[in-house]
């Protein structure tokens, strides 16, 4: 056995390896668990007579880590001397281009309307989305049976006959003009732009959910006259000087007079040519609800209005379905 341990050893120093393959080919031959040179004599210690066998372990020891040295250094240097892998990649490719995002175009447009009031002159506004009763109808002088409350058009967060008198997702942005009013004496000038929510039937026109810009002037001697210059002022600063637009009288509970904008959307596939598309409600601020803030209705005066913003975009862009802009599809997006 000692001398078969001496042979392999002189063996051993002659072993050149020039390719991995081939250091894996010692590996197996000298290694290998089931039939290496070496591992067979270890199988064979057993045969040794017993006061010989610490001699013969120590040096098959000796001759195992010789080998497994041999291997080790011979796999790291070629593989060193392989260098790294080649990167998997077309370095002449052309690179991809980040794909950009854009603003969403009912974004943009509640900005860019902000931004026009904002130089004629009014202050930013906000309110919660979550609205109580007084806010959101009583105080804007909704009769108590008024249908607006139903169950049809509101979102009730607390049922109306609950013992939080109702509690509702707010049906406009009008809530904000008793917020502001509540706690600033006139004059006030204010927009409040924000997001409404109504309980109606989905349409190519009506949402679930849509976006207001309320519109607030309470002052001394605010005329009906003021509320039309602004209206058409904003309107020919958004559409153009040439735009065509209608006021209609209306109704609202919390103002008086009262009327509706209507813009003219041409449309060269329609049989008029076209058709009116209503933006916005309007009118002068009703007695009762400047009573309701604890302000004199004998001294001041005020016009509200408050537009549609999606009714706006769709106008803006040529977009003929509001609900486009709640699909989120890119290919609608990416056009912005
Ligand atoms: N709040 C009304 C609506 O949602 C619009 C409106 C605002 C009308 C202010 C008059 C004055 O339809």
């Amino acid at each position: 056995m000692l001398d078969r341990i001496d042979a392999l050893r002189e063996e051993l120093t002659d072993v050149t390896l020039t390719t991995l393959d081939e250091a894996e080919d010692f590996r197996i031959t000298y290694l290998g668990q089931r039939s290496g040179i070496i591992t067979n004599l270890f199988k064979k210690i057993g045969q040794v007579a017993p006061a010989d066998r610490p001699t013969v372990g120590k040096q098959l020891n000796a001759l195992k880590q010789r080998a497994e040295a041999i291997h080790q250094e011979a796999v790291d240097r070629l593989e060193q001397a392989a260098g790294p892998a080649a990167p998997d990649v077309d370095l002449t490719l052309p690179g991809r281009t980040p794909r950009v995002g854009s603003v969403h175009p009912l974004a943009q447009t509640l900005h860019d309307i902000t931004r026009l009031f904002e130089r004629f002159g009014f202050a930013v506004a906000e309110g919660p989305e979550i609205e109580d009763d007084w806010h959101n109808f009583t105080a804007l002088n909704f009769p108590p049976e008024h249908p607006a409350r139903d169950m049809q058009d509101t979102f009730f967060v607390e049922p109306p006959e609950g013992p939080r008198n109702g509690v509702v997702l707010r049906t406009h942005t009008s809530p904000v003009q008793i917020r502001v009013m509540e706690n600033t004496a006139p004059p006030v000038r204010i927009i409040a732009p924000g997001r409404v929510y109504r309980n109606e039937a989905i349409s190519y026109k009506s949402f679930c959910l849509f976006h207001q810009v309320e519109g607030l002037y309470v002052d001394e001697g605010v005329t009906l006259g003021d509320l039309k210059h602004i209206l058409r002022t904003f309107a020919e600063a958004f559409f153009g000087a040439d735009v065509q637009m209608r006021f209609r009288p209306s109704y609202f509970p919390f103002t008086e007079p009262s009327a509706e904008v209507d813009i003219w959307w041409a449309d060269p596939e329609h049989p008029d040519g076209g058709r009116w598309m209503e933006i916005l409600g309007s009118g002068m601020v009703h007695p009762n609800v400047l009573e309701a803030v604890g302000a004199d209705p004998e001294r001041y005066t005020g016009y509200a209005f408050g537009m549609g913003v999606e009714r706006i975009a769709m106008l803006r862009y040529g977009i003929d379905d509001i609900r486009t802009f709640y699909e989120n599809d890119v290919r609608f997006l990416q056009q912005f």
